[in-house]
């Protein structure tokens, strides 16, 4: 029985984000430079993808470049930047016919003009798709994103819009910039690290974890399905007992 089949598709994570890490490692390995690394996992992000679209996944968040990753060698940001433009700019019309709806999240205006330009026009483009979202996080980092909804709730108080004691969990998740997007049920990290760097840290509050020594260029749609199973094995009991699970199910 293929792996697929094997998946109890009405319990699929309705969003899952991967932490897309050992592009560099992989290309090392065969003594090649990193950004051929990086090219490759492209084919994973298009594999990964089309394995997604066969199941019910809603939301599918990718960790393409961090804040933190404005310190590698400019040689590398320059060539991940032109990766990204390329890549965006060649498979957007793919996308938009298979139905996917593509977003961002993290500080976009701070990427170079280029980027933000194909990103707008992928966005516009898709907005109306209602197949698997597929939400590319660049420039983010989580206490980057948790800062500024502190800030804007701030001003939020001080001119009066809120008073202090209004402030709830729907204030704060307001704020971020997943607001329309549920959080993820499901966060897989390859590479064989075990962090999360910064990333979705107020979203995967009740997440299950996937971690995989399988570098990212390596990772396919078998290996999807392998952690979707993993997750379908898990009981997910959000601070309650098993028992309540089972009387609520
Ligand atoms: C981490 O591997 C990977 C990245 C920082 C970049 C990921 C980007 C891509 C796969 C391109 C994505 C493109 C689109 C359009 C989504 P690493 O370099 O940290 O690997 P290492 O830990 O082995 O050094």
């Amino acid at each position: 029985m293929s792996i697929l089949k094997k998946i109890d598709l009405n319990n699929t994570p309705k969003h899952i984000a991967i932490i897309m890490d050992g592009n560099g490692r992989w290309a090392q390995q065969q003594g090649h430079s990193r950004l051929f690394g990086h090219n490759f996992g492209v084919e994973s992000v298009r594999e990964v993808l089309k394995a997604a679209q066969k199941t019910n996944v809603e939301y599918l968040t990718l960790y393409a470049f961090s804040t933190e990753n404005w310190n590698r060698p400019q040689e590398e940001v320059d060539g991940l930047m032109d990766l990204l433009v390329r890549t965006i700019g060649n498979e957007v019309e793919e996308l938009h016919k298979s139905n996917v709806k593509i977003s961002t999240i993290g500080n976009i205006l701070g990427l170079p003009e280029s980027c933000g330009k194909e990103l707008h026009e992928a966005h516009e483009k898709t907005k109306k798709n209602t197949g698997v979202n597929l939400i590319l996080a660049l420039n983010y980092s989580s206490r980057w994103e948790l800062t500024n909804a502190a800030k804007n709730i701030a001003i939020k108080v001080e001119s009066g819009k809120i008073n202090a004691d209004e402030i709830d969990e729907h204030t704060i998740i307001s704020e971020l910039n997943t607001s329309n997007i549920p959080d993820p049920e499901l966060l897989i990290r390859t590479s064989g690290e075990y962090r999360v760097s910064n990333f979705l840290l107020w979203q995967i509050a009740y997440a299950e974890f996937y971690f995989t020594d399988v570098l990212w260029p390596d990772f396919k749609a078998s290996d999807l399905y392998k952690a979707i199973l993993d997750y379908q094995s898990r009981e997910r009991r959000f601070g309650m007992v098993s028992e309540q699970i089972e009387k609520d199910s």
